[in-house]
């Protein structure tokens, strides 16, 4: 697939970095930008030289939302029935290698519910994050109202939801909706970094961390805990825990072979 809407690229030969390129419209999130990220995205995930990936947008904003233009004359009809406005939106929960948002600027609307469904948001000092649709007579529809009172908690994610306020890199830290806040000259050195970090690591551990980490937010703790147990004890199946127990037993660099 031809891309139009981002750009692609890999770095350190491990990381895959998909930067939102829609800059006339502050990278709103369309049905073409959002076909292209989801191909993109099962790219990376089938490349075996990728550990990581990253996703990220302009200075200005990282996404100003879903396209208002697209959606404003859409019927029900047209939102339930059709094949996109949140259909498409799916692909980035089947990815299993992780993903990383690197914001600057705006998120909001689908912006900041794209960030919210990477597996970690690193957000340069200029992040601006809100749930604006209430302004607009809709509300999230991207998983907004649910990822967003999981990850600061139900009077924030209220307060956000209702008044359509923004809310900034320092508040957003303080609320853990981020893992961190720099430097907006610092966030792709920042993340590259996290995600370089990432890739050394086995694949096989990797996608076993965020695949019970995401457990924590769908199911009781009862079930995350037993599900946390399972995949423990089968990463004693992999080469990779032989290698990287042996590695610090005689102190020396682990090797992974994702095996
Ligand atoms: C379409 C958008 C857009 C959007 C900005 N633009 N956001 N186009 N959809 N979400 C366009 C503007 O129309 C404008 O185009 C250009 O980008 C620059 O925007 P300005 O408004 O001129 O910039 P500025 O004054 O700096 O204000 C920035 C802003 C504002 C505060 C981010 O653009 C804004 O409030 N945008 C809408 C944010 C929003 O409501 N998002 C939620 C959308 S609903 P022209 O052609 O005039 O230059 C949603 C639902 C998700 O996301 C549901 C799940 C799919």
């Amino acid at each position: 697939m031809a891309y139009e809407m981002i750009e692609v690229r890999v770095e350190a030969e491990k990381v895959g970095v998909i930067t939102l390129n829609r800059p006339k419209a502050l990278n709103a999130l369309n049905d073409q930008l959002m076909n292209e990220l989801g191909d993109a995205l099962k790219q990376f995930d089938a490349d075996k030289r990728i550990g990581c990936m990253i996703i990220t947008g302009s200075e200005k904003a990282f996404a100003a939302g879903a396209d208002i233009g697209a959606m404003a004359k859409y019927s029900f009809a047209d939102a339930y029935g059709g094949d996109y406005i949140t259909r498409n939106w799916e692909t980035i929960r089947s990815i299993r290698k992780p993903v990383i948002a690197a914001v600057s600027g705006y998120a909001l609307g689908g912006g900041c519910e794209l960030a919210m469904m990477c597996d970690f948001i690193i957000a340069a000092d200029n992040a601006r994050f809100g749930q604006p649709e209430i302004k607009l007579g809709v509300i999230p529809g991207a998983g907004g109202t649910q990822r967003l009172p999981r990850a600061v908690g139900k009077a924030k994610a209220m307060d956000m939801a209702l008044t359509g306020r923004m809310m900034s890199a320092e508040e957003a830290e303080r609320a853990s909706l981020v893992s961190r806040v720099v430097p907006l000259d610092k966030l792709m050195e920042e993340t590259l970094g996290a995600a370089i970090i990432i890739s050394g690591f086995s694949q096989l551990a990797v996608m076993a961390a965020k695949e019970s980490v995401n457990r924590a937010f769908e199911g009781s703790l009862n079930d995350g805990v037993m599900f946390e147990r399972r995949l423990f004890h089968a990463l004693f199946a992999t080469n990779d825990q032989k290698e990287g127990m042996d590695a610090f037993v005689n102190k020396r660099e682990a090797k992974f072979t994702h095996s």
